[in-house]
C-alpha cells in the first residue's frame, strides 16, 4: 500500500495586525462584542497577493523537506480568493515558484478547501499518477470585506499555510477522510456577483460582499463537522479518545468547542490560534497544522483529526497519522 506522508510544511501570515480595537475605530463594535462571540482578538490584512502568500508559504514547505520546486509533479491551491481566475492562481505559484514540472490547479472548496486538497493529494499520490505534491491553503479574504458590514468584517483575515506531501510506503499521512457537501444552505453563506452569474454592466450595490446567516452557519458546521469526524473516526477503526490533537476550522472558538465536546476531548487537546489571525479560510488548517508542530504538540506516530466547513455548505474531516 502506497502512503503519503507529510515531509513538510510553511505559513505565511501578512506582518499588519488589525485589532478589535483597531476596529472599533470605524465601525459600531468592540473587543467586548467580538471576542466572547467568536474568541477573536485580531487578524492580518495583506497588502500582497494571494499568490505571494501562497508562494511564500509553498517555499517554506519545501524548504522543510528539502526539495526543490523542480521536483514538484503537482501543486494544488485551495482557495476561493484566487487573484485571478484565468489563467488559475496555481500557474502563477508554479511560475514563482520555478516548478516547471508540475500540473497546477485551484480548488475551491471556501473554508474546507484545504482538506479537500489534502484528499485529492493523497489520492493522486496513491494511485501513482504523481510522487510529490504541493498543497497550498492560501486566502486574501479581506478584499472581500465591506468595511462597513460589522457582522461580517470583523470575522476574517488573510494569510497562507503549506505542505509537502511524498509517496511513502510508511503508514503516515492521510490515512481516513471524509467529504461532503450540504448544497441545501448555499445561499447562507453566499459572496454574490463574484463570478460569471453576475449582471453584465448592472450598476451592482454590495459587490464582493457576504451574504451571510451566522446562526444558521454555526448549527450547520457543527451538524457537518460532527457527522464527518464520526465517519472518520469509524472507517479507520480510531476511538475518539485514541486522537491525539484535533486541527480544526478556525471560524468560531465556539463551534471549535462545541465539536471538542461532542468528541468528549479537552480543549487542550485543540489546536486554537484563531485569536491572532481570525478566520482565514481555506489556510486554517494548514497555518494551524504549521504552528502545532512549532509548538512540539505533534509527536511521533500521533494521530491528528482535521475537521473543516464552509460556503457551500461544504464539510469534511480528514485523520492524519504523523
Ligand atoms: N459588533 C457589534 N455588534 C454587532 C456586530 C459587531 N461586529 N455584528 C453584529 N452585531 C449586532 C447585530 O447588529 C445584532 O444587533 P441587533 O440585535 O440590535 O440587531 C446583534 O449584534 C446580534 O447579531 P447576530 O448576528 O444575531 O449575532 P450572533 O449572536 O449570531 O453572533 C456570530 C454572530 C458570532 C457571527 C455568530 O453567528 C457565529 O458564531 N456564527 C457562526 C460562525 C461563523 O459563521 N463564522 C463565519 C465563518 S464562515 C466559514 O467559516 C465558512
Amino acid at each position: 500500500m502506497k502512503y503519503a506522508n507529510i515531509t513538510g510544511w510553511g505559513k505565511c501570515l501578512p506582518p499588519s495586525v488589525l485589532t478589535n480595537d483597531d476596529l472599533s475605530t470605524i465601525m459600531e463594535t468592540s473587543d467586548e462584542w467580538i471576542y466572547p462571540r467568536t474568541g477573536i482578538k485580531a487578524r492580518r490584512v495583506s497588502h500582497v497577493s494571494t499568490t505571494t502568500l501562497a508562494t511564500l508559504a509553498g517555499r517554506r514547505a519545501l524548504a522543510c523537506a528539502g526539495l526543490d520546486a523542480s521536483d514538484l509533479d503537482g501543486i494544488i491551491l485551495a482557495t476561493a480568493t484566487p487573484g485571478t481566475l484565468v489563467p488559475n492562481c496555481a500557474s502563477a505559484v508554479q511560475q514563482a515558484l520555478g516548478a516547471h514540472k508540475a500540473a497546477v490547479f485551484d480548488l475551491n472548496a471556501a473554508c474546507t478547501g484545504f482538506v479537500y486538497a489534502l484528499s485529492v493529494a493523497t489520492s493522486l499520490v496513491q494511485t501513482g499518477m504523481m510522487s510529490k505534491v504541493l498543497v497550498i491553503g492560501a486566502e486574501r479574504l479581506t478584499q472581500l470585506l465591506d468595511w462597513a458590514k460589522r457582522d461580517t468584517a470583523v470575522l476574517f483575515g488573510d494569510g497562507a499555510g503549506a505542505v509537502v506531501i511524498e509517496a511513502s510506503g510508511l503508514e503516515s499521512g492521510l490515512i481516513a477522510n471524509k467529504l461532503g457537501c450540504d448544497s441545501e444552505a448555499r445561499e447562507i453563506l453566499h459572496v454574490p456577483n463574484f463570478g460569471t452569474d453576475r449582471v453584465r454592466f448592472a450598476d451592482i450595490d454590495g459587490l464582493f460582499t457576504f451574504n451571510f446567516e451566522g446562526q444558521e452557519i454555526f448549527k450547520r458546521a457543527v451538524r457537518g463537522m460532527g457527522e464527518a469526524t464520526g465517519a472518520v473516526l469509524a472507517q479507520a477503526g480510531i476511538a475518539p479518545e485514541q486522537v491525539d490533537l484535533i486541527v480544526p476550522h478556525q471560524a468560531n472558538v465556539r463551534i471549535i468547542e462545541t465539536l471538542a465536546k461532542r468528541m468528549h476531548a479537552d480543549m487542550d487537546k485543540v489546536m486554537v490560534n484563531i485569536e491572532q489571525y481570525g478566520n482565514t479560510s481555506a489556510a486554517t488548517v494548514p497555518i494551524a497544522l504549521c504552528e502545532a508542530l512549532e509548538q512540539g504538540r505533534v509527536k511521533p506516530n500521533s494521530y491528528l483529526l482535521s475537521a473543516a466547513f464552509g460556503a457551500g455548505l461544504t464539510w469534511g474531516a480528514a485523520l492524519i497519522k504523523w
